[in-house]
């Protein structure tokens, strides 16, 4: 199954000159989307998670399932203001203005083996934080996954544990 043909590409979206890369048609299809989370899972299993992570939004459409299919439980860092109970956050600097990441303060036993899901992999900045959020709550970060990555931003370099993306980019 090749995942690409079923990823559509939007020019001038949401800016002008940006093409976005749409995991809507690939989530639509059912074969496509299947194939996407066996992929995932044999890229996930050799790390041996104790827990998958999903970054908000995009990343829970990728981690629910995967957690499922390795049999193993899930937990959202969200966007600030969502989670209730006590939490950690990470606030952390973007081309313009900042933003912030959080988790509940018991999502994660210290030393537990996660791995984080995506569904893209752009300039790493999100993920980058992620993972500095997730090392704060005590996690064993063992690795990164991502559905698509867009090879010539060069995100992976910003981050300090493996990488694995499904179909890659390079331009
Ligand atoms: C997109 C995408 C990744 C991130 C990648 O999320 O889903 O999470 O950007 O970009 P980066 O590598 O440059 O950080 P977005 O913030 O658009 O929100 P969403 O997942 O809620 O749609
Ligand atoms: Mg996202």
């Amino acid at each position: 199954m090749d995942l690409r043909q079923h990823i559509r590409t939007v020019p001038d979206f949401p800016k002008p000159g940006i093409l976005f890369y749409d995991i809507s048609t690939l989530l639509a299809h059912g074969p496509a989307w299947k194939a996407t989370v066996e992929q995932l899972a044999d890229a996930v299993r050799p790390h041996k998670p104790d827990l998958l992570v999903g970054i908000e939004s995009r990343g829970f459409l990728t981690a629910a399932p995967l957690a499922v299919a390795l049999e193993i439980g899930f937990v959202m860092v969200r966007k600030k203001g969502k989670l209730p109970g006590e939490t950690i956050r990470f606030t952390y600097e973007l081309e313009y203005g900042s933003d912030t990441v959080e988790i509940q303060k018991d999502a994660i036993q210290h030393g537990q083996r996660v791995v984080v899901l995506d569904d893209l992999l752009a300039t790493g900045g999100t993920m980058a934080a992620a993972i500095h959020l997730l090392r704060i709550a005590g996690a064993d970060v063992r690795a990164a996954a991502f559905v698509m990555e867009l090879d010539f931003l060069e995100g992976r370099k910003r981050l300090d544990v493996p990488v694995t993306s499904l179909v890659r980019y390079e331009s």
